[in-house]
C-alpha cells in the first residue's frame, strides 16, 4: 500500500507552521520528492489487462491511503456493453463524506499557502502522468462507460489538456491595481482560493469532467471533495492515484464513491459550512436542486447543465462539411454529451440532400462493444444503461407519431448490453419530445425551416442555452447568427468546440460559470479588494 502518509502530512504542516511566522506573505513550497506516493500492489481481479495493473483500484482513499472499508456494503459497477458486473466499490455514507470534508478543510490550511509554482509543477506532472497512462485510462473509460476506445482516448487527452492549461493558470493569478477615489489610499485586488470545493461529476466524461474541475482548483490552491459517478468509479480512482503520484499533497483530493446514499451526500455537500463552492456537471433538474439546497450557506456555484443544442444548416452551407460537423457533434460519446446537437434545423431547399448524405454516413457507423478491434470515430458503443435506451425509443416513437420519417436502416443490435441503433429522422416537427428535452442518445431529428429569422426564433425557443452550431458560407450571416444565438458557445462551420482554452459553459437554464479558459480560475477564487 502507500507509504509514509502521516510523515508527509507532518512535513507539510511543519513547513506551514514555520512559514506562518514569516511575514508578510507566508507561501511555502513543500519538498516534492517527499510527496511522491509509493507504488500500489496490483490486484488480481482486474477485469481488463492494463499496462500498469496497479491502476485497477477498488479501495477507498482515506487519509491518503487506499483501504478497503470494513463493514461498508459495496455496490456493483457494470459494463454497459455486456451488462456484466466488472467490480464493486464501497457505498460510502454521509459520515464518510463529512470526514472527507473535514480532511479537505484541514488540508486547505496548508495547500492554500503553497506557491503557485509548486502547484503549477504538480499539475504539469499530473498532466504528463495522465498522458503516459492514456491507454490504461482509456480502457477503463470504455469498460465502464461504453464509449469506443477512440472516443475514450480522445477524452483522456482532452482531460489532460485541462491539467496542462491550469498548470499555466496557476502562474497567472493576477490581481489589479485600481486608481483610488479616496485621498491618501491605494487599491489593489488579490485572488484567494475559494476554500473546499465539492465537485459533482458525471459518468459521460469520467476523466474529463474531473480534470476540468480539479485542474483550476489545484491551480488556485483549493482542496476538493469529489463525488464520483456511481456508473464509472474505476477510471476516476485510477486518475486520483495518478494525481497522488504527481505529488498532489495528502488530503487535498477526497473521493466519495456512493450509490444508495447519493441524496444524503448531496445534501451534506450542499449544507456543510466547510464547503465553499459547488461545481456540478449534470442535468438542469439536479442543478436547480443543488442550487436551492446550497442557498442556506450561499456557496459559490458553477453549474454546467443541460444543452438541447440547435444545429442549423443554411442553404449556402458546404453540405459535406455540415454532414461531417453533424456527425461529430451528434454522435460523440454515442450522443451522450451536453453539447451534442439535439435539434438539427436544415433549410427546406437542401433538407432531402442533407438527409440522404447524413443517413448514409450514420448507416456506415459500426455499433458494438467499444473495446473491439477496429474501433474508430465512427464506432458507437452502447448507451450507459437501459433507461437511456428507453428514452431514445420514446423520442423516436413520439416524433414518428407526429409526422417524422426514419431514414436510417434498422439493424439488429447485440443481444446483451444497452445498445441502440442510431436513428436519423427527416421532416421532424418542431413540437415534439426531441425538441423539448435533451435526448442524450444517438437520435438526430432534422427539422425544415424557410428563413433565417424563423430558424433563429426556433433555435432560441428553449430554456436551454449551452451550445449552438451553424453552417453557412455567407460572412455577413455568420456574424449575424453568431450574435443572435442565445447560447454560451457557438460553433461556426464546425461540430467540435470543446477545448481547455475556451470558457466552456452555458447561459439561461444551462447554468452559470465557466470551466476552461482564463475565466474558470475566477470561479475557484475569492476576489479580495485591499484599500
Ligand atoms: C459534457 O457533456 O458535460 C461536456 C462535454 C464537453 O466537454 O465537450
Amino acid at each position: 500500500m502507500i507509504g509514509q502518509p502521516s510523515l508527509l502530512v507532518d512535513q507539510v504542516r511543519s513547513t506551514a507552521q514555520l512559514n506562518a511566522d514569516t511575514p508578510p506573505v507566508a507561501l511555502f513550497c513543500p519538498d516534492r520528492s517527499l510527496l511522491q506516493s509509493t507504488m500500489l500492489e496490483a490486484k488480481d481481479q482486474a477485469p481488463v489487462r492494463l499496462n500498469d495493473p496497479t491502476l485497477w483500484i477498488d479501495d477507498s482513499l482515506v487519509n491518503d491511503e487506499w483501504i478497503a472499508l470494513e463493514q461498508v456494503p459495496r455496490f456493483p459497477v457494470t459494463n454497459p456493453a455486456t451488462s456484466e458486473v466488472i467490480g464493486t466499490v464501497s457505498d460510502m455514507t454521509v459520515e464518510h463524506c463529512r470526514e472527507a470534508i473535514d480532511r479537505a478543510h484541514e488540508a486547505f490550511k496548508t495547500f492554500s499557502k503553497t506557491t503557485p509554482q509548486f502547484r503549477a509543477d504538480v499539475l504539469q506532472d499530473f498532466h504528463q502522468l495522465v498522458l503516459a497512462n492514456k491507454e490504461d485510462l482509456a480502457k477503463l473509460v470504455t469498460l465502464e462507460n461504453g464509449k469506443s476506445l477512440t472516443d475514450s482516448m480522445a477524452e483522456v487527452k482532452y482531460a489532460a489538456s485541462y491539467l496542462q492549461w491550469n498548470s499555466g493558470e496557476a502562474l497567472r493569478l493576477y490581481g489589479r491595481t485600481i486608481p483610488s477615489s479616496l485621498p491618501g489610499t491605494r487599491n489593489w485586488t488579490q485572488l484567494e482560493p475559494v476554500g473546499v470545493v465539492a465537485a459533482l461529476c458525471p459518468w459521460n466524461f469520467p476523466i474529463g469532467m474531473i480534470c476540468r474541475k480539479v485542474g483550476p482548483a489545484l491551480a488556485v490552491g483549493a482542496t476538493v471533495v469529489i463525488k464520483v459517478p456511481a456508473e464509472t468509479p474505476f477510471s476516476v480512482l485510477a486518475l486520483i492515484e495518478l494525481a497522488r503520484r504527481a505529488g498532489v499533497p495528502p488530503n487535498v483530493l477526497q473521493v466519495i464513491t456512493t450509490d444508495t446514499h447519493l441524496s444524503a451526500i448531496g445534501d451534506e455537500l450542499c449544507t456543510n459550512k466547510k464547503i465553499k463552492k459547488i461545481s456540478f456537471t449534470g442535468s438542469t433538474r439536479v442543478g436547480k436542486l443543488l442550487a436551492s439546497k446550497s442557498s442556506g450557506t450561499l456557496k459559490k456555484l458553477s453549474m454546467e447543465l443541460g444543452g438541447n443544442a440547435p444545429f442549423i444548416v443554411f442553404d449556402d452551407a458546404d453540405l459535406d462539411a455540415a454532414v461531417g460537423g453533424a456527425l461529430a457533434s451528434k454522435f460523440r460519446g454515442s450522443g451522450q454529451t451536453c453539447v451534442c446537437a439535439n435539434r438539427l434545423y436544415v433549410h427546406e431547399s437542401i433538407h432531402s440532400a442533407f438527409a440522404a448524405k447524413f443517413a448514409a454516413a450514420v448507416d456506415a457507423m459500426k455499433v458494438g462493444n467499444g473495446r473491439d478491434e477496429g474501433t474508430s470515430p465512427s464506432h458507437l458503443g452502447p448507451l450507459i444503461h437501459e433507461r437511456a435506451v428507453a428514452k431514445c425509443v420514446e423520442h423516436v416513437e413520439d416524433a414518428v407519431k407526429r409526422g417524422a420519417t426514419v431514414v436510417t436502416k434498422q439493424r439488429p443490435m447485440p443481444s446483451r448490453g444497452a445498445f441502440f441503433n442510431p436513428v436519423v429522422l427527416a421532416d421532424a416537427p418542431q413540437d415534439c419530445l426531441l425538441t423539448d428535452e435533451e435526448t442524450f442518445g444517438p437520435v438526430a431529428a432534422l427539422i425544415k425551416f424557410k428563413t433565417e429569422d424563423e430558424v433563429i426564433n426556433l433555435a432560441n425557443e428553449t430554456e436551454f442555452g449551452l451550445a449552438g452550431y451553424f453552417f453557412s458560407r455567407d460572412a455577413a450571416r455568420i456574424f449575424r447568427v453568431a450574435d443572435a444565438l442565445e447560447t454560451g458557445m457557438v460553433g461556426v462551420n464546425t461540430g467540435v468546440i470543446s477545448q481547455a482554452v475556451i470558457p466552456f459553459g452555458g447561459i439561461k437554464e444551462s447554468g452559470w460559470g465557466k470551466e476552461g479558459g482564463a475565466e474558470a480560475i475566477l470561479d475557484f477564487c475569492k476576489v479580495k479588494a485591499v484599500i
